[in-house]
């Protein structure tokens, strides 16, 4: 019977469209259902003579009391570094669940300035000029600045209640300044935010949930949440972080005319809100990442190409693979190994019937420096003799019933528990499991791990495919409460493990299905099962680039869509696609067929070799990129709002990215198209440089363009100096030592800029001991030079070509321009460019 049932939940994940029954919406989740439609109402008033600043000025606390018998609340208001605030507000004898684990430090409090205490309000100042209203009766709060009114918190929409199962609350957020809603990672959604509370939608739910066949632009949680809302207007951007980990829906409303506006219904925990003021985009998603921090700069081999699939089944299919791509020219840095590898899904063991010698797998990937990634899961066979078992039960390592024995619940491997990660013993115990004595027959050449299930998934329709949410942790405490922060905890323990089982040597990297807020700390993340159609292609790039701007920076998506076939030229396109998102890897199903590239017709392979090529040669802008990212919190991928804020035909914008600033990509998606609009932004003077013809267009806005088999449009910004490794090898670490050829066009007045970023590739070394080399590029119409922005490091910037696109027309009234391509290599003594310790070089 079991296995009936088994089957049937199996089954029911692979229905053709999502499943609305088992995933509920607001109306059949009680907390969402009446709270939706709470009216708002002032039921609380500030009590003025409540109102107290600590002795080091720093924290302001006061009392709100209540209309109508509830308990009073208590607010805590502190000022922090960058114009943010945090904002609580809990019950006087709050037994709330605080979060813990998430924030990358304690943000350190700043002495608020001023505070005046008037008849309706209390105003106080920040050493940074900010201003905070706090308005009594009706309660709200305005904060302010340059004398602009960013935020506001509505009092009339804020209520906690205490019930037997739960604590819900509520509170509404006004955006007086946004046009647009962007945010609240992850949906299969849009960029820009719809309005919820229309047309009979949902609001945006955030409950990390494993849905099967996930449907295109849809409020639907999905695997991730990231609680993070910014309003966007020509004026200002800002936003607020929600750091709580409960199941939470979100209603949201953008206004043409500003004043945009959320609604949070939340299950329960703490209101503890950031509010980050910017007031630009690239501000506040700093003033984020500041909070959750920053994607380290991942190991180099990881930005290179991979190939995966569930399942391949054996290690000669595996070593076939390798062979093929060598045989065929197709670049490559890793093959993935999806559950079938293990025996029986008891993850840290080999199914030695099809992986019979898996190092001697190892040998002969490395030996063409390839690398291997296995999936490991968190749920953990129930089964006596399998010491990953054993062990984590004999520690009480396990999530348990709320009766105190352990929760059992079918995943692959059949019944399964799932490891407590909320429990710091436990992860160790987890982290442990990935040295090479546990994990029997790795070797460094399993260079990463692949965190999948970890919503977690249980295959239990009734309990919407997780863990019950009275289901308990470490110190008692709900899975509800910490439910969107499991996959989070699974990454953090896996970082850790990985971390030790190479002596803190080796950078490692994770990739995760599911995330929270602050995930890019510890692995990268995709998109998880999307589909074989066009329109998850789009879906791509609108996943990966809100998680850009939510400091979820290492993103990528199923090349091919996982589930079904795709046609040749949907593999074409999509290549071209995901060679442009920051992580970069093919995935399908099992029931599909076969499609490494190799396997395509020969049209097929060419165009995507082509892409794949594009990707290598672009390696050095996407590692600097990530080292950037580092330094500062900006995107990899950024939408165009975010770069060109006051540009508003562009805010909805979603088909294209900017690879940092300067490189524009439009994704092609549809049968035989032969034209796409572009849009290319910051009007007549911002000239955009095709890198694939000779085409040049002015930022004019919305644009048709002319669209070839072998290339997704790509351009270059005029003034830019991208730095490109053309050779081709197979795979990253081959390219190691290459020279770097550099493509400019220049500015009106002669120059153009860049930076390119050199280190070992895979160490700690530029963390720890400043082993690096940050660089700024600089032409002017005569000279090259090249200036070290950062690091101490030993490594030459070794120039062979520079390919100089000069401008022939420039475009007008429509009409586009055109180039003259120029290719300086050395000088005759072979002295031109040599490298980096010749800092300013004669251009001929
Ligand atoms: C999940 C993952 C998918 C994987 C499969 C088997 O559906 O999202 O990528 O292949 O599980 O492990």
């Amino acid at each position: 019977m079991f296995w009936l049932i088994l089957l049937f939940f199996i089954f029911t994940k692979v229905s053709y469209s999502a499943d609305h029954y088992t995933f509920k919406n607001c109306s059949r989740v009680d907390f969402c259902n009446t709270l939706r439609n709470r009216v708002p109402s002032d039921d609380y008033t500030l009590d003025a003579t409540s109102i107290t600043l600590s002795s080091d000025n720093k924290t302001l606390t006061a009392r709100l009391k209540s209309s109508d018998n509830r308990s009073d609340l208590n607010l805590t208001l502190n000022g922090l570094q960058q114009n943010t605030f945090r904002l609580k507000i809990t019950e006087v004898d709050s037994s709330r669940y605080e979060l813990q684990d998430v924030l990358d430090g304690v943000p350190t409090p700043l002495s608020f300035g001023t505070i005046e205490t008037g008849a309706n309000s209390v105003t106080i100042t920040t050493s940074d000029s900010n201003f905070v209203i706090l308005n009594y009766s009706p309660f709200n709060i305005e904060f302010i600045k340059n004398g602009v009114t960013e935020i506001i918190f509505n009092g009339n929409q804020l209520s906690l209640e205490i019930n037997n199962a739960t604590s819900p609350f509520t509170f509404g957020v006004t955006f007086p300044q946004a046009v647009q809603l962007y945010g609240l990672h992850e949906h299969c959604e849009t960029l820009a935010l719809k309005n919820t509370s229309l047309n009979g939608t949902d609001p945006y739910r955030l409950k990390n949930s494993d849905v099967g066949y996930y449907e295109i632009e849809s409020p639907m949680a999905l695997y991730g949440a990231v609680p993070v809302l910014y309003g966007h207007g020509i004026n200002a951007t800002e936003g607020v972080f929600l750091h709580n980990a409960a199941e939470q829906w979100i209603e949201t409303t953008n206004n043409p005319l500003g004043s945009s506006h959320a609604y949070f219904i939340v299950e329960t925990g703490t209101l503890d809100l950031f509010v980050l003021l910017g007031p630009t985009p690239k501000e506040v998603v700093r003033q984020y990442t500041a909070l959750t921090g920053r994607a380290p700069v991942p190991p180099l081999w990881s930005l290179g190409y991979h190939q995966s699939r569930y399942s391949y089944e054996s290690q000669d299919i595996v070593a076939n693979i390798s062979s093929n791509f060598d045989d065929n020219n197709f670049q490559l840095d890793a093959i993935w190994l999806d559950i079938d590898y293990t025996d029986g899904f008891k993850y840290f063991t080999w199914n030695y019937t099809t992986f019979s010698d898996p190092v001697s797998l190892q040998r002969i990937l490395a030996s063409t420096n390839k690398k291997l990634v296995t999936i490991i899961d968190p749920h953990i066979k129930v089964e006596k003799g399998y010491s990953v078992y054993d062990r984590a039960l004999a520690n009480d390592f396990f999530v348990k019933n709320p009766n105190g024995s352990v929760f059992q619940g079918p995943c692959w491997p059949g019944t399964s528990s799932y490891i407590d990660f909320l429990n710091p013993a436990a992860r160790n115990y987890y982290s442990s499991l990935y040295s090479y004595d546990n994990f029997p027959n790795s070797t460094s050449t399993i260079s990463g791990i692949w965190n999948d299930m970890n919503e977690p998934s249980v295959f239990d329709n009734s309990l919407e495919m997780t863990l019950p949410g009275d289901s308990r942790h470490n110190g008692n405490v709900k899975h509800r409460e910490i439910h969107n922060i499991y996959g989070y905890l699974q990454t953090m323990a896996t970082y850790h493990g990985l971390l030790d089982r190479d002596n803190h040597q080796r950078r490692p990297f994770i990739l995760t299905r599911s995330h929270f807020a602050g995930s890019q700390r510890y692995a990268a993340h995709w998109t998880g099962d999307n589909q074989a159609d066009w329109s998850y292609l789009h879906a791509a790039f609108q996943g990966c680039l809100t998680a850009n701007i939510l400091g979820l920076v290492f993103c990528g998506a199923d090349v091919g869509g996982f589930f079904n076939n795709p046609s040749n030229e949907l593999m074409e396109r999509w290549y071209q696609a995901g060679a442009w998102l920051p992580f970069f890897r093919a995935h399908s199903s099992k029931d599909t067929k076969r499609r490494e590239p190799y396997l395509l017709p020969e049209e097929s392979q060419t165009v995507i070799r082509e892409a794949i090529q594009t990707r290598y040669k672009h390696l050095p802008v996407w590692y600097t990129l990530f080292y950037e990212h580092r330094r500062t919190g900006d995107p990899i991928i950024r939408p165009l709002f975010y770069q060109y804020p006051e540009e508003r035909a562009a805010y909805k914008i979603d088909n294209q990215v900017l690879v940092g600033t300067d490189i524009l990509v439009r994704a092609v998606y549809g049968t035989n198209v032969t034209e796409v609009d572009v849009y290319f932004p910051a009007g007549e003077n911002e000239v955009w440089v095709s890198a694939t013809s000779d085409d040049v267009r002015a930022g004019t806005g919305l644009t048709t363009i002319a669209v070839v088999r072998e290339y997704s449009p790509i351009y270059y910004k005029r003034g830019a100096i991208i730095t490109r490794k053309d050779t081709i090898r197979s795979n990253t670490v081959e390219m190691e030592k290459d020279c770097h050829t550099l493509y400019y066009t220049a500015n009106e007045d002669g120059t153009a800029h860049g930076t390119i970023y050199l280190d070992d590739g895979i160490s700690f070394k530029y963390r720890d001991q400043s082993d690096f080399k940050y660089i700024s590029i600089d032409i002017d119409s005569t000279h090259i030079s090249f200036t070290t922005l950062d690091g101490s490091g030993d490594y030459e910037f070794v120039v062979e070509k520079i390919v100089r696109r000069d401008i022939v027309s420039l475009p007008k009234n429509g009409t586009p321009g055109s180039y003259k391509e120029t290719i300086l290599t050395r000088d005759a003594d072979g002295e031109l460019l040599k490298n980096i310790k010749t800092t300013v070089i004669k251009l001929k």
